[in-house]
C-alpha cells in the first residue's frame, strides 16, 4: 500500500490532521492501536481555545460543537473562602469553549467516516522504518498480518506511550521532563455544575478543579497522592474532600450524585526536541505533556497540527519546504510558553508535600497579587485563551 502520509495514532491530534489533509486532496492513513469505542472512552480535556475551535471549523467537522459547546469568558480563582473572577473578555476580548475532548474525536471519527477516511483499528506493532530517507515505510500487524505502507511522510501523533518519539535516535533527540510529586482524581457526574464559570481552587488540603461538559454532567477533579486509585476513594469520599477544598458558598451549592466515570491521571512536565526527524514528525502527547492546570493539554496538540498541516499543504501544492522545515522550531516555540503557564498554575495552586511556612506564604501572595493586578490577571487570562499561532 502506498499514502502520501502515514499518520500513527487516532486521537484528536491524528484524526484531525487526517481530516484537514483530506480536504486539501491529501492522502492520508491513521494507525490506531485501539478501538474506536476505547478512544472515545477516555475522558479528558475539557477546555478548548479559539484557534482550536478555529481549527475544527477548517476541518468542516464544528456543526454539532457551534451547537452544543458553552462560551466561557472568564474563570474563578479560589483559596480557601476567598475567591475571585479573571474576565478573560474584558482583559483579551477573547474567551475559551468547553466542548469534551470526547464529543471532538466522536466528531472527527464521524466525520473521517463520512468521507470514506482510511483508518486502521486494532493495528500491533506499529513500526516506522528509514525517517531519515526520501523513502519512509511504516510496517504493522493486524488480524496477525504484517503490513506494509509506503509514504512521503509519517506524522507521529501517538501519544505520550507511542513508538513515534522512540524513533529518533537518542543522539539526536533531548527530553526534558519534571514529575509533580501528586495527580488528579476526577470524576464525571450527571449533576448540575455548581458555578457557571470554572472555578480553580487552591485550600491547605490541596487544590480542586469544579468543571463541566453541560448544564447535566459535571467534570471535578481533586489533587490526590500518587499511591492512591481510583477505588481507594467512594464517591462519598471524593465530595466530601471537593467539598472542603472549595469556597463554603459552592460547597453548599454542589449537588452531588453517583460518580459515570473516576480516574486518575499522574501530573508531568515533558518536552523533546526536535520535534522532527527527516520525514518524521511529532505532535500532540507525543511530543510533549503539560500538568492539566489550565488546560493546554489537547491545545497544544493543535497548535502543532496547525503548523504541521500548513506546512504540509505548501509543499504539497507549492513545492516549498519552509513550512515543514521550521515545523519544530515554530511548534516549540508555542510549546515552551504553554510549559511554563501549565507549571506556573500548577505551582500556584496545589500543595506539594515538601512545602515549607514560607513556601506557603508566596504561594498566597502570589495569589493576592493576582487577585488585585490587572496586569497580573491579563497575563493569565491571554495564556488561557491561547497565545496566537
Ligand atoms: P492521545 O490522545 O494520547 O492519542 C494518541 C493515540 O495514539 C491514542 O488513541 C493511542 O491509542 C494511539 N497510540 C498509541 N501508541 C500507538 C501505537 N504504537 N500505534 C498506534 N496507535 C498508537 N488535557 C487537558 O487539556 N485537560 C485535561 O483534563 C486532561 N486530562 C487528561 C487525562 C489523562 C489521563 C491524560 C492521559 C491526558 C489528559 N489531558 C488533558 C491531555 C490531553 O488529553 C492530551 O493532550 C490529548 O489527548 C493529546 O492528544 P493526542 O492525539 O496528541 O494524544
Ligand atoms: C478540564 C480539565 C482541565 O485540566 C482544566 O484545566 C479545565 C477543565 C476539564 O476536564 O473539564
Amino acid at each position: 500500500m502506498r499514502t502520501q502520509v502515514v499518520i500513527v495514532g487516532g486521537g484528536p491530534s491524528g484524526l484531525l490532521l487526517s481530516q484537514l489533509l483530506h480536504r486539501k486532496g491529501i492522502d492520508t492513513v491513521v494507525l490506531e492501536r485501539k478501538t474506536r469505542e476505547y478512544v472515545l472512552g477516555r475522558i479528558r480535556a475539557g477546555i478548548l481555545e479559539t484557534g482550536f475551535v478555529e481549527l475544527m471549523r477548517e476541518a468542516g467537522v464544528s456543526k454539532r460543537m457551534d451547537a452544543e459547546s458553552y462560551v466561557h469568558d472568564g474563570t474563578i480563582i479560589s483559596y480557601g473562602d476567598d475567591k475571585f473572577g479573571i474576565n478573560f473578555k474584558e482583559l483579551t476580548g477573547t474567551s475559551v469553549v468547553v466542548y469534551g475532548q470526547t464529543e471532538v474525536t466522536r466528531d472527527l471519527y464521524d466525520a473521517r467516516e463520512a468521507m470514506g477516511g482510511k483508518i486502521v483499528f486494532n493495528t500491533e506493532n506499529v513500526s516506522i522504518h528509514e525517517a531519515d530517507t526520501n523513502a519512509p515505510y511504516v510496517t504493522y500487524t493486524v488480524d496477525g498480518d504484517e503490513q506494509r505502507i509506503d509514504c512521503d511522510y509519517v506524522a507521529g501523533c501517538d501519544g505520550f506511550h507511542g513508538v513515534s518519539r522512540q524513533t529518533i535516535p537518542l543522539d539526536v533527540r533531548r527530553e526534558y521532563e519534571k514529575v509533580y510529586p501528586f495527580g488528579w482524581l476526577g470524576i464525571l457526574s450527571e449533576t448540575p455544575p455548581v458555578n457557571e464559570e470554572l472555578i480553580y481552587a487552591s485550600s491547605e488540603r490541596g487544590f480542586a478543579l469544579c468543571s463541566m461538559r453541560n448544564e447535566n454532567l459535571s467534570r471535578y477533579y481533586i489533587q490526590c497522592s500518587l499511591s492512591d486509585s481510583p477505588e481507594d476513594w467512594t464517591d462519598e469520599a471524593f465530595w466530601d474532600e471537593l467539598k472542603r477544598r472549595i469556597p463554603a458558598e459552592e460547597a453548599e451549592k454542589l449537588i452531588t450524585g453517583p460518580s459515570i466515570e473516576k480516574s486518575i491521571a499522574p501530573l508531568r512536565s515533558f518536552v523533546t526536541e526536535p520535534m522532527r526527524w527527516g520525514r518524521l514528525f511529532l505532535c500532540g502527547d507525543a511530543a510533549h505533556i503539560v500538568p492539566p492546570t489550565g488546560a493546554k493539554g489537547l491545545n497544544t496538540a493543535a497548535s502543532d497540527i496547525h503548523y504541521l498541516y500548513h506546512g504540509l499543504v505548501q509543499l504539497y501544492e507549492t513545492g516549498d519546504s519552509k513550512g515543514i522545515d521550521t515545523y519544530s522550531e515554530k511548534a516549540l516555540a508555542r510549546i515552551w510558553k504553554a510549559e511554563r503557564f501549565s507549571w506556573w498554575m500548577t505551582n500556584l495552586l496545589h500543595r506539594f508535600p515538601d512545602q515549607t511556612e514560607f513556601d506557603h506564604k508566596m504561594q498566597r501572595a502570589d495569589v493576592e497579587f493576582l487577585r488585585a493586578n490587572r496586569d497580573a490577571q491579563s497575563v493569565l487570562a491571554q495564556n488561557y485563551v491561547g497565545l496566537p499561532y
